[in-house]
């Protein structure tokens, strides 16, 4: 399966996402091709995922049945417009997503990545609270280190630094933020939920105190933060957040765009922790991101008080995008959701999850490791950042684990785990024993 060797192209077009460009176009990393849980890079070596690609691909990589219908699909139908038209596999795509979420979160929004999720999401509750008279519900609390993508809205109620800092006059308006819940001292090495944080909720009641109930339109969260370095939520954190927004009248969003499709043992976070938002955000391993795609699942409530609002033969949310719902992206999404149901993936996602755990807080005792946590099939090592130099190490990691043939993800100096959900307990094995020693040579 190795890939023929790739001769490296010219670097100097194209502008990389979230890339150290520079750094990056001085000793390139090229992957060539993928299958199953391993990609193939440039010169042919073989990469284990240890992160489904970006979180995305939960089922494995260049999985026949997938891109056999996308294949199939191109040839058929390139392109539709989505707008004032449809096409059957849109309407089959919805129901199919429709029938995963929680009960009554039954109307699906399709959009093609999970900035778009979230904007979408937003837009939803201000359209909602508007078409039932209380259109002064505007504002919108996130959450400090939450990660909602790179729209204007996204970052406005997300909670990174860095990410905000070049924007920070032009975000979104009207926000606030709750509190993060990652406590060391408190709750380090936590297996699974940590016991601590659930209060950390009640802080809502204070920032509602502060802004008045009635001006709030929607919470948006993460249910486990993934992009900020796998923030897993106390236990009764998320049923707390869930009761007060209950209480006030206010929308409950999950944005499960990591968490949604099994990679917490469950369909969706929602499912996993039993609290039911108002709107789910999703994308990645939606269609096992073979085309891009994501998704916003809207409680029928809420869906048809904007629709019903709207006079008849109106645009009833004046939003969309060229390529929601795209034929190809559509086709790719019912193959994947058909392997996640016929291999019972999420299933296995669960049944992995112990031996998972058991291998990441293995790590413990290795040198830098500053704290471990971990819930179903996702997974942070959080290092001890080298004096004066934030994020040198966890570069470094990352470096050392890709030359020992093994893909993780690092944001500064926390270490990410998401393998696809078809890992083996050996390959499980063999990430978790070359973390620990590449830990063991770092300096
Ligand atoms: C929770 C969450 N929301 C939104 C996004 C943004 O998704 P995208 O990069 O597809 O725009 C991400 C990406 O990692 C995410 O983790």
């Amino acid at each position: 399966m190795d890939a023929a060797k790739t001769v490296i192209p010219d670097l100097d077009a194209l502008w990389m996402p979230f890339t150290a460009n520079r750094q990056y176009k001085a000793a390139p990393r090229l992957l060539a091709s993928a299958s199953g849980m391993y990609y193939s890079t440039h010169d042919g070596r073989k990469v284990l995922d240890a992160c489904a690609g970006l979180w995305c691909v939960a089922a494995g990589h260049c999985r026949t049945e997938i891109t056999e219908a996308v294949a199939r699909q191109v040839q058929t139908l390139d392109y539709a417009p989505p707008f004032q038209m449809g096409h059957p596999l849109a309407f089959e795509a919805a129901t199919k997503v429709a029938g995963i979420m929680p009960a009554g979160l039954d109307r699906i929004f399709f959009t093609n990545s999970g900035s778009e999720s979230v904007d979408t999401a937003l837009k939803i509750a201000l359209a909602y609270h508007r078409a039932r008279g209380e259109g002064q519900r505007t504002r919108i609390i996130g959450r400090e280190r939450g990660y909602h993508g790179v729209g204007f809205g996204g970052m406005a109620v997300g909670g990174i630094g860095p990410n905000r800092k070049m924007f920070s006059a032009n975000l979104m308006p009207g926000t606030d933020h709750l509190p993060a819940t990652l406590n060391i001292a408190e709750a380090g090495f936590s297996k699974g939920q940590p016991q601590w944080g659930a209060h950390l909720a009640d802080d809502l009641e204070r920032i509602l105190a502060l802004h008045d109930p009635s001006n709030v339109a929607a919470v948006i969260v993460e249910p486990l933060a993934g992009s900020a370095g796998v923030l897993v939520p106390p236990v009764g954190y998320l049923e707390r957040l869930r009761e007060i927004t209950s209480k006030y009248g206010i929308l409950l969003i999950f944005d499960e765009v990591i968490t949604a499709f099994g990679r917490l043992g469950a369909a969706t976070a929602a499912e996993r922790f039993q609290v039911t938002p108002d709107l789910i955000t999703m994308a990645k391993a939606i269609n096992n991101a073979a085309v891009p795609m994501g998704a916003v699942a809207v409680k029928r409530e809420v869906h048809d008080a904007v629709v019903n609002a709207a006079a008849a033969g109106a645009i009833e949310l004046p939003h969309g995008y060229t390529y929601s719902a795209h034929p190809l992206a559509c086709a790719a999404a019912i193959a994947a959701l058909d392997i996640y149901a016929r291999e019972n993936l999420f299933g296995r996602a669960a049944a992995l999850a112990p031996a998972f755990e058991a291998a990441v807080h293995g790590v413990r005792g290795a040198p830098h490791v500053k704290d471990i946590r971990n819930l179903g099939m996702v997974a942070g090592i959080e290092l001890e950042p080298r004096a004066g130099q934030p994020g040198a190490r966890g570069y470094e990691a990352f470096l050392k684990c890709l030359e020992r043939g093994v893909l993780v993800r690092y944001t500064g100096d926390i270490l990410a785990f998401s393998p696809p959900l078809i890992i083996d307990e050996a390959q499980i094995g063999e990430i978790f024993d070359t973390v620990r020693k590449v830990l063991q040579e770092l300096p």
